[in-house]
């Protein structure tokens, strides 16, 4: 079909012009004899006048029609400052309408006043919204660039399967019957982890993949059951050799995407340090609020409630806001006291102001004098700052406060005004955590991730203590990537089975192809995984994943417009061997 250029394309240079374009009504207005259209494609709008000759043939013309239309562009008497093409219109000279609509159920603009879950069940008509598009193509791009960046790293993209093994990404699996072998199942991948080492062992050196992943697991803002990684692993590589391949590639994706300069080397900052500092493993560092431990000001303190914290191994810890102290109601700052006490279990929030000079607060009156003094000196406080102090268990007591740091810098409004991505490697992550449930250790990031070369000692005798080589890329608060420097011995790898309580056996049992794997001289490696829609999420500036996905599921996992999961027939059933026994 003929079309000479973009509807959004044209500008006031193409004045005189001879034009075919080809898109949807977005819009139609009748003024008498005249009637104006704003006919939408993928690169925008733009406004066609039909005069009287027309009027007839467009007589029926509605919403989302989609028209063809020839005629020349002409400078606007008063242009539009909002459109794009608001400089120029198409005085339309002949039009063929290519196929009529039925009136859309939602309206197919930016300011659309649509629920979300209308929006999802006609996903088709949402996806012809500008933003979404502009979305997708983003996304397109970045997955263009990414190639081409890797590629030019030498690193060559192979596909692994879909229907699988379950992987130990430690999610619940998706898992697919097995017609062939009724009873058995395949598994859908959590992430092409195993694949990816068993490719090192193959000797392919420099491995990446656009892997589309699955995982059963509770949804988030930032979660999907079905998502996109992209996953690397490569040979012969120490954290800063995988680091440098990171850095590079979203310098490319930055500057190609927002022509924004990403530093050359991202901070770095171990996991232990992160928790101390900020409170979360994933600290946004557009803003400071850093938490300070203060339990040195109380070692011998009179105030009984930090001195049980403290003799109790707990801490002390305060986060000071300046310029806010007026801003803080004492019923807002019960608010916080419940918002860390039911998200945290954090005992209490104590909270100081400074004032005209003068300190007031929850604990004025608890401590001494020299204690206010050694405050003001450490957290260097002044008028009208705000001091929130949690004494409770380390871990409690550092997660509330971060939790606060970041209510506070958004209720302050204290985000950088201008574009900013603050880049973040936090390394050196506990190598085990506790399973309540199960009573045992289990691997925090998966079982194949290397220990610290220090800890490795400590594996049975300090599991709690012992560090792995794992590394997660944060970027302005959202975790963007994981990875790890990974075992590859089999000696250090039936150890690590051990520790977190799986038996040779049944470590056989799951990923026995894989230890035979390592017997044939496996090359010392490391990966890491980014989240595409989490990069696409920031990278567009929204905070909904759904809007980074073309036909994604709502968030209680369910496509509303396929209307799935649903039933099959019970012949499908049947050649599967499958009886269904509802849970409830
Ligand atoms: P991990 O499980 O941490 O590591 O995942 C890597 C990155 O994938 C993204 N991500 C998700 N995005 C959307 N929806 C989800 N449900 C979801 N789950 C994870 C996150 C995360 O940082 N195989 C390892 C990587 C490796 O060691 O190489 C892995 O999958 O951005």
């Amino acid at each position: 079909m003929e079309r000479t250029c973009g509807n959004g394309t044209l500008r006031l240079a193409d004045a005189g012009k001879k034009v075919t374009l080809i898109g949807w009504v977005q819009r139609r207005r009748n003024f008498g004899a005249l009637v104006f259209i704003d006919l939408r494609d993928r690169s925008g709008l733009v406004q066609v006048v039909f005069d009287e000759t027309l009027s007839d043939s467009i007589k029926d013309v509605r919403s989302e029609y989609i028209l063809q239309v020839t005629g020349t562009v002409v400078e606007r008497k008063e242009a539009n400052p909002k459109m794009e093409t608001g400089e120029i219109e198409v005085h339309a000279e002949a039009v063929k309408i290519i196929n009529s609509a039925a009136t859309p159920p939602i309206m197919i603009s930016d300011d659309t006043d649509a629920l979300e879950d209308t929006r999802l069940k006609y996903r088709y008509l949402d996806l012809r919204r500008p933003s979404l598009q502009k979305i997708l193509m983003t996304r397109h791009k970045v997955c263009m660039i990414t190639r081409k960046t890797l590629d030019s790293m030498g690193f060559v993209e192979v596909e692994t399967p879909i229907l699988a093994r379950s992987t130990p990404e430690g999610a619940r699996d998706y898992l697919v019957p097995s017609r062939l072998y009724n009873g058995k199942f395949w598994a859908l991948p959590q992430s092409p982890q195993i694949y990816k080492q068993l490719l090192m062992i193959g000797g392919m050196e420099k491995y990446f993949q656009i892997a589309r992943c699955f995982r059963d697991e509770d949804l988030r803002a930032d979660r999907q059951p079905t998502f996109t990684q992209i996953d690397v692993e490569m040979s012969f590589v120490d954290e800063n050799d995988v680091f440098a391949v990171v850095e590079k590639l979203m310098q490319a994706i930055f500057m190609e995407i927002r022509g924004y300069k990403v530093e050359d080397h991202f901070v770095r900052m171990t996991w232990d340090e992160c928790m101390k500092r900020y409170g979360s493993d994933k600290p946004d560092l557009r803003y400071g609020y850093e938490i300070q431990n203060i339990g040195e000001i109380f070692a011998d303190t009179d105030f009984t409630v930090f001195r049980t914290v403290l003799d109790s191994n707990g801490e002390v810890d305060a986060v000071k806001f300046d310029q806010a102290a007026s801003r803080y109601s004492r019923k807002k700052l019960d608010e916080l006291q419940e918002f860390i006490k039911h998200n945290f279990r954090a005992k209490a929030l104590a909270w100081l102001k400074m004032e005209k000079g003068e300190l007031s607060g929850s604990i004025v009156k608890a401590i001494s004098d020299a204690e206010k003094q050694a405050l003001i000196e450490k957290l260097a406080i002044t008028d009208d700052d705000l001091v929130l102090i949690v004494a409770d268990k380390p871990h409690v007591a550092e997660t509330a406060l971060g939790a606060l740091r970041i209510r506070l810098a958004h209720e302050l409004d204290r985000l950088p005004k201008e574009e900013t991505y603050k880049f973040l490697w936090v390394t050196d992550f506990p190598m085990f955590e506790w399973d309540e449930e199960e009573q045992r250790w289990q691997a925090a990031h998966h079982p194949f991730t290397a220990p610290r070369v220090n800890d490795i000692n400590e594996l049975f005798t300090d599991p709690e203590h012992v560090m792995s080589r794992a590394y997660d890329l944060v970027l302005n608060g959202y975790e963007q990537l994981s990875g790890s420097i990974r075992i590859y011995d089999q000696n250090m790898q039936e150890k690590v089975f051990e520790s977190i309580g799986m038996t040779m056996e049944q470590a056989q049992q799951k990923f026995g192809f894989f230890l035979e794997a390592f017997k044939y001289g496996t090359p010392p490696h490391g990966g890491f995984a980014i989240g595409l829609e989490r990069l696409i999420m920031v990278l567009c500036g929204t905070d909904n994943i759904r809007d980074v996905v073309a036909f994604p599921t709502n968030n209680s996992a369910v496509d509303l417009m396929s209307d799935s999961p649903n039933v099959v027939d019970q012949a499908q059933l049947d050649i599967l061997g499958l009886s269904i026994n509802k849970k409830d």
